[in-house]
């Protein structure tokens, strides 16, 4: 299996997906999550290794099958998200976070199922950890992509968080229209780098990633020159 990664434009680098929702529990029965059907992360992932990559899949839960030759491992919470990926970071080249990561959890995890009572109630919550800027601003960083999925202002909220992040590339994803993103099978999306951007018009996620795939390979080689 070792010439499988001898070459493509990602030959021998080694990659590292985020993908999916994350649920985060109230109680044994309940938690908090998001819409994420993972099939963009894993449609980056099968690009990934067809362009040469190691290639490595964080995967919050997804009913999807693995693309042969990547390696997964499951998560459920945004905090075993982090976790996981930190322990690959000491072997990530290229890191993308395609995850859907639940912006806040729980305050607390009621151990037993809680009752119902009250004709009102509410949610205490608290932030989660920010995985990719997490990653983007540890040392000997890998070269970090993130998306930005808005349903207004896309480029604006995008370009914003690519430079809070740190994020070497960020991939905007207008989600306010129909027919893409979310639970579809194709996607449209602009990429921006910090001097540069690209659309990418409406066709299917594996044809997408692909695009994304070879658009990382360009810039990672334009900024090491
Ligand atoms: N992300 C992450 N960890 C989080 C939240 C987001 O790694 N706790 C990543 C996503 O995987 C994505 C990028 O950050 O690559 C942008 O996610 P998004 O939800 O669009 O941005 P947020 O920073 O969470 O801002 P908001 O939801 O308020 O728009
Ligand atoms: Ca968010």
């Amino acid at each position: 299996a070792a010439a499988l990664f001898d070459s493509g434009l990602l030959a021998g680098q080694r990659v590292v997906i985020t993908a999916g929702p994350t649920r985060e529990a109230l109680d044994p029965v309940r938690y908090i999550s998001n819409h994420s059907s993972g099939r963009m992360g894993f449609a980056l992932a099968r690009a990934a290794v067809d362009a040469g990559a190691r290639t490595t899949l964080v995967s919050g839960p997804v009913q999807l099958a693995t693309p042969a030759h990547v390696r997964r491992v499951d998560v459920e919470s945004a905090q075993q998200m982090l976790d996981q990926c930190l322990e690959l970071l000491p072997e990530c080249d290229i890191f993308i976070a395609c995850a859907a990561v639940a912006d806040y959890r729980p305050a607390t995890f009621a151990s037993q199922k809680i009752k119902k009572g009250a004709e009102r109630s509410s949610l205490e919550l608290v932030r989660n950890p920010d995985i990719v800027a997490t990653v983007a601003a540890s040392s000997a960083a890998p070269f970090t992509v993130g998306f930005a999925a808005e349903t207004s202002k896309l480029l604006e909220y995008a370009q914003a968080k690519m430079e809070n992040k740190q994020l070497d590339m960020i991939v905007a994803n207008d989600v306010a229209g129909a027919g893409i993103g979310f639970n579809s099978d194709e996607n449209a999306a602009t990429v921006l780098w910090p001097g540069g951007s690209e659309v990418l018009e409406q066709a299917s996620k594996l044809n997408i990633a692909r695009r994304i795939i070879a658009l990382i390979a360009k810039q990672m080689k334009n900024s090491s020159e």
